[in-house]
């Protein structure tokens, strides 16, 4: 992974700060294919290396990916094994590619339905590459909105509180110290946010592409990007209130 001398890269406030990604759409793209579903995930997460590159190359701070939800385990048990063998498998291969380009990993979520082993090499990654600065790559891995809302509830209550504060629960919350995504993109044509991180996405800037995610590559990117910079992030206010540097053409 190299930042390509000809690469052009945007002025900073043209640039999502932190983008969220529903990485949906490998079963269709396998079926299309007449494959298994699986062969969808397992290109997906070349399709997920891909954008890693992407993000890296154009200066992202922090990628946010949604790797399997909460209410993925309903799924047939056949996937969600095959699922679980996939994760394992990339943090055994992937992760010293990571390091060795200074990205720091990070997974959220529940972990406590994970094997041994894979809650072992989550661990062995995150202390691998936690000083790593250059940009930070978070697997949302059981993970689901409602259940990220509720853990910073429960931990609020164990500390005695009876009075819960927006700033109290945002401490609270995955993903707390880092800022909220500014662009969330979902492929696979679905437009719903699927208990993805309900409070973190309040301003988020929502961009859907038909595309299934193992075709989603560096076009499809530009194009997100490209599509962001186009948003007036108005935040409640008019436009007129705006500063200059914020409103967009
Ligand atoms: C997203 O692709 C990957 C996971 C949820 C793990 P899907 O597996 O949901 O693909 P479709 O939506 O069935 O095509
Ligand atoms: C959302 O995709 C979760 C992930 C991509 C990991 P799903 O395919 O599970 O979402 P629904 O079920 O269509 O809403
Ligand atoms: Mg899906």
């Amino acid at each position: 992974m190299t930042i390509s001398a000809t690469q052009k890269i945007p002025s900073y406030s043209e640039i999502p700060e932190h983008i969220a990604v529903i990485m949906d759409g490998n079963g269709r793209w396998a079926k299309q294919k007449h494959l298994p579903r699986v062969f969808g995930h397992k290109k997906g997460l070349d399709a997920l290396e891909n954008l890693v590159r992407c993000c890296f190359d154009a200066q992202v701070k922090y990628l946010t990916v949604f790797a399997f939800s909460t209410e993925n385990w309903r799924r047939p048990l056949e996937e969600v094994n095959f699922l679980m063998e996939l994760f394992l498998s990339a943090l055994q291969k992937k992760v010293t590619l990571l390091y060795k380009n200074n990205i720091c990993l990070r997974v959220i979520g529940d972990r406590n339905r994970f094997s041994k082993s894979i809650c072992e090499h989550i661990q062995k990654a995150e202390t691998l590459t936690q000083n790593n600065t250059a940009m930070t790559l978070t697997i949302a891995a059981d993970y689901g909105g409602k259940w990220d809302i509720l853990q910073a509830v429960n931990k609020l209550l164990a500390a005695g509180k009876t009075e819960i504060t927006e700033s109290d629960l945002a401490a609270n919350l995955m993903l707390s110290d880092i800022p909220d995504p500014d662009l969330y993109i979902r492929t696979g044509g679905e437009k719903r946010i699927s208990n993805f991180m309900l409070w973190q996405m309040a301003y988020a800037e929502f961009y859907f592409t038909d595309i299934l995610w193992p075709d989603f590559g560096r076009e499809e990117f530009d194009n997100a990007l490209n599509s962001f910079k186009k948003r007036e992030r108005r935040y409640g206010r008019t436009s007129e209130q705006l500063p200059i540097e914020q409103q967009r053409p």
